[in-house]
């Protein structure tokens, strides 16, 4: 098993290039199946879930494989015969949930294991069956598979009793091909959902309101293949700039559209960095102390849950006590023990950590528990002293790629052991 290796210390400087969005892609590979000609995607990143999502569809019998550059992606899912998203892939990856309002929509039947919860919470999927409900399907539980019937889906209404980013893009993608209007209310405003939009407009669909609280989607005959590039990882190029700002960098990031990254450039600044931004990359130089801050995560435009982690790595360092809220996951704060085991002074009391910053942090050997939290790790290793070991790498390939190349290219003492 693969464990990365990071001297704390060396000052970050240059410039990276973010990735394609892992969370764009996984929706965009579950909506190719809804179309009737192949579907290429530019700029995929080379992740773990991206691979597992790759099995999902090959497992439905759709042929998908890289091409080119090896950083593009041809699904034909004209092949599909399939309608069952096996437990041992959909346990995996959650995100393989959204494969289901798809084949309903494309099959009239599908047959999807449910999810279960991780690391960061419970996770429950009533909010996509609610909305799969009301276009018609009749949905059964059976021995931990959802089953989804319908022999026409028929445009509704959904309100979502919380914002739901996959849950959204679920029923977004099931109604495209429903007869009559769906509309959407208390819909996710995420960049990913209006991505999705977008592609699936291309494909021939007809949707408006996305980005907005109401998206109205009038169903269409049928969807075509289409091709596509995938935006740049705005989580992604977050944890770079946190890197940068823990060792008082001044580092650039480019390959990323900076306006979906407001709330998290603002909390950058309230906590000491100069950033300028302009439309495909942010700079970030960090020349005093990190300060100390509050910040909440909530659904866009809120700061995102997604970069709570390693804002809070950052603000362990910071000059004062900050206050970090979490309100979107009841059980995010899996770093905490690994950073309190670096040195720093966290006390948790339900849903909100109180960060008393320490000058210093101490490399530690820690171990990776999720996605974010070890990307929380390895910042907080990059301005440690001495040696920190990062365990369980796995969590980390799920959503980076080649997080530690992009670190050394900036000047980061950072290696991966066999
Ligand atoms: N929720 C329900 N019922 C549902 C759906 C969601 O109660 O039917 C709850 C969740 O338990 C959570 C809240 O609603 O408390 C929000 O969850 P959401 O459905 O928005 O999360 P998601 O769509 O499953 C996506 C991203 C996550 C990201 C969240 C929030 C993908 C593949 N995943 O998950 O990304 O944290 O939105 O922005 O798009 C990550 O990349 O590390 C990651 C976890």
């Amino acid at each position: 098993m693969d464990r990365i290796l990071i001297r704390g210390g060396a000052r970050l400087t240059g410039e990276v290039r973010a990735s394609g969005s892992k969370n764009s892609t996984l929706a965009l590979m579950a909506a190719s199946l809804l179309a009737d000609s192949e579907v290429v995607l530019h700029n995929v990143p080379r992740l773990q879930d991206v691979e597992t999502m790759l099995e999902i569809l090959r497992a439905l019998g759709a042929s998908a494989d890289w091409v080119g550059d090896e950083q593009s992606l041809r699904i034909d899912p004209t092949t599909v015969n399939q309608q069952e998203a096996p437990y041992d892939l959909v346990r995996k990856m959650r995100a393989s949930f959204m494969v289901l309002g798809p084949l309903l929509a494309k099959f009239g039947c599908a047959r999807v294991s449910e999810p279960g919860g991780c690391a960061i919470g419970v996770r429950p999927i009533d909010q996509h069956l609610k909305g799969l409900a009301a276009l018609g399907a009749k949905i059964q539980l059976d021995h931990g598979y959802v089953e989804a019937a319908a022999a026409e889906l028929c445009g509704g209404r959904v309100t979502f009793d919380l914002t739901t980013v996959n849950g959204t893009q679920n029923v977004m993608m099931a109604a495209t091909l429903a007869s009559g209007e769906t509309v959407i209310e208390n819909a996710a405003r995420e960049p990913e959902v209006v991505e999705l939009a977008a592609v699936l407009t291309a494909m021939g669909a007809e949707i408006f309101g996305a980005g907005s609280d109401r998206v109205t989607i009038r169903g269409v005959e049928s969807l075509t293949g289409t091709e596509h590039s995938v935006a740049g990882d705005r989580i992604e190029a977050g944890t770079l700039l946190a890197a940068g700002m823990i060792t008082g960098g001044d580092i650039r990031v480019t390959g990323v559209e900076t306006a979906f990254m407001e709330s998290t450039l603002d909390k950058f600044r309230e906590a000491g960095a100069e950033i300028e931004a302009t439309a495909g990359a942010v700079r970030l130089r960090m020349e005093g102390p990190v300060q100390a801050l509050q910040a909440a995560t909530a659904p866009f435009p809120g700061f995102p849950t997604d970069m709570q982690a390693q804002l809070m790595a950052v603000l362990t360092v910071a000059e004062g006590s900050s206050i970090v809220v979490e309100r979107v996951f009841e059980n995010r704060f899996m770093h905490v023990p690994e950073l309190q085991r670096m040195g720093a002074d966290i006390s948790l009391s339900g849903r909100s950590a109180h960060i008393r910053g320490t000058p210093r942090l101490m490399g530690a050997p820690v171990m990776a528990t999720d996605l974010r939290a070890s990307a929380s790790l390895i910042v907080a290793a990059l301005a440690a002293e001495g040696d920190t070991v990062v365990n369980r790498v796995y969590h980390i390939d799920r959503g980076y790629e080649r997080i530690e190349a992009k670190l050394r290219a900036l000047g980061a003492e950072i290696k991966r052991e066999n």
